[in-house]
């Protein structure tokens, strides 16, 4: 299989075959993604709240992030690696963008990587990065990073000037150089606006059909504890499964029905001997 790049995630946008991405957070969930066949995984920052457990994402560092994406990476072959940055780690200068940028590519290893937002600086920062050889994934709707500024974690544009502004955001990333641009929790009307006036590719979370999707892996297998957000498919019952299995495990160890003598290895009567030798000398 061939390493999935950018020309050929071009090629399905132009071929309207739908691009899978998927977040992943550590190498067992990076090798499944690869086994599966996805083209695109995602170190989103969502791992600081369902891999890392903070209250939000404005939380995670690159430092952390760096540790995410490097077990990601070892695990990733064929699958395109997108890493966000951290909050915080682009918004003071281009120049600060830039360094935040290289770090995930040098350190992790990634393909590209991804900003939240289209105002103004954040599209001198994509600019920047751009130029520096990095490939760029835009990011608008709602943007989890600076949800607070947009009144909560809630769909955008549902009001005239908020759908203005998501058309004006992509259009503006698309402009600034990013090659492809993630809309998430936007109506399905607007998305297909979006994809009448850009040329990149879409990739929709809760914004109906696009070029591709893209969903928090927690969500998808049944890890997430409580209410998801209301674009979220599920698709296995990992979390009641994984509960299940180590209480299984727990019930067993109390019992003494674990280990069983199949999990236990053999030994020669002369090895037993000697050990008790051992034990009878060490003791005196
Ligand atoms: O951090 C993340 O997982 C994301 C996706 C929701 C697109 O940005």
């Amino acid at each position: 299989m061939t390493k999935v790049s950018i020309p050929r995630l071009l090629e399905k946008q132009q071929a309207g075959e739908p691009i899978v991405m998927v977040t992943a957070y550590d190498f067992p969930t990076a090798r499944a993604a690869e086994r599966a066949g996805v083209d695109m995984v995602l170190v989103g920052d969502s791992g600081a709240q369902v891999h890392l457990g903070y209250a939000t994402t404005a939380e995670v560092t690159t430092d952390e992030l760096l540790v995410l994406a490097g077990a990601v990476r070892r695990g990733t072959e064929t699958a395109f690696l997108v890493c966000d940055v951290a909050f915080g780690t682009t918004e003071e200068s281009d120049a600060q963008a830039v360094a935040t940028a290289v770090r995930f590519v040098k350190e992790a290893g990634a393909d590209a990587v991804k900003l939240e937002g289209g105002n103004a600086e954040k599209l001198s920062r994509i600019r920047a990065i751009v130029a520096a050889g990095i490939p760029v994934v835009g990011h608008v709707g709602l943007t989890p990073q600076t949800a607070t500024a947009l009144g909560g974690l809630r769909a955008q544009g549902r009001t005239e000037s908020s759908a203005a502004r998501v058309v004006e955001e992509a259009l503006g990333v698309q402009r600034a150089g990013a090659f492809c641009v993630v809309v998430e929790a936007v109506p399905a009307e607007v998305t297909a606006v979006l994809r009448e006036v850009l040329d990149i590719p879409i990739i929709g979370i809760g914004a109906g059909p696009a070029d591709g999707q893209v969903l928090v892996v927690n969500d998808l297998l049944g890890v997430t504890e409580g209410r998801t957000a209301k674009f979220v498919k599920t698709y296995g019952s990992i979390g009641d499964d994984t509960v299940a299995a180590i209480s299984a495990y727990a019930d067993e160890v109390r019992s003494g029905a674990f280990p069983g003598a199949e999990h236990q290895y053999a030994a020669t009567p002369e090895a037993v001997d000697a050990a008790r030798e051992s034990a009878e000398r060490l003791r005196r």
